[in-house]
């Protein structure tokens, strides 16, 4: 696919069945993630794939970070959670000290490698959806993910097979966004 189509019509897939992808289109996402901008090449990212069995696990690990009062279909609705895809790649940004790229650079670094896995998921008919929700900033599910302290997680992206066919996006109207300075 050309990079501007990828660029340009890139959109989400909410619902995604099997077959995940292989190992060769694996390899091309972090590919692609390992480009992001990086000021000073710190590297402020890792990724966890998550799949099979281990879907479950994290379910119940997402369940075990909830009140003791929740309702049980939320519960239910929370151990399913990972199940909506059959590969899910939780990107992590790794903040480091450093004298000239503050935390927010190093998590924007991590945001574009995201974005990375999602148009290079696009560009080969891979689906996917960025999500997270408070599950993604809640310190048990960190812990249990094996999260240092100054690891933070800012996606779950869903991956695999759309089970629809995508949307086409619609243009927004450049000059709303975009004006001349001064
Ligand atoms: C940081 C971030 C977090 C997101 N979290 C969620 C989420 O938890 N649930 C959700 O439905 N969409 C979430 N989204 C939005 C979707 O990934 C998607 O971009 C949005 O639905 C628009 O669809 P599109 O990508 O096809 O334009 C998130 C996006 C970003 C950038």
């Amino acid at each position: 696919m050309d990079a501007l189509d990828a660029l340009l019509n890139r959109v989400s897939a909410p619902r995604l069945i099997e077959p995940a992808p292989t190992e060769e289109q694996r390899q091309v996402l972090f590919r692609a993630a390992l480009r992001a901008p990086d000021h000073a090449q710190l590297r402020p990212w890792r990724f966890l794939t998550v799949e099979g069995r281990a879907r479950n696990e994290l379910g119940e690990l997402f369940a075990s970070a909830l009140g003791a009062d929740t309702a049980p279909e939320t519960i239910a609705k929370t151990l399913a959670m990972p199940l909506r895809a059959p590969l899910l790649v939780v990107v992590i940004a790794r903040v480091q000290e450093h004298p000239k790229v503050p935390a927010q650079e190093q998590v924007l670094a991590a945001g574009c490698a995201a974005h990375g896995i999602l148009l290079a998921a696009h560009a080969q008919g891979i689906g996917a959806v960025w999500r997270t929700g408070e599950l993604a900033y809640n310190a048990r599910v960190a812990k249990g993910l094996g999260l240092a302290d100054n690891e933070q997680i800012i996606a779950y992206l869903y991956l695999g097979t759309p089970e629809r066919e995508l949307r086409t996006p619609h243009d927004l109207p450049v000059e709303e966004f975009v004006t001349a300075w001064p």
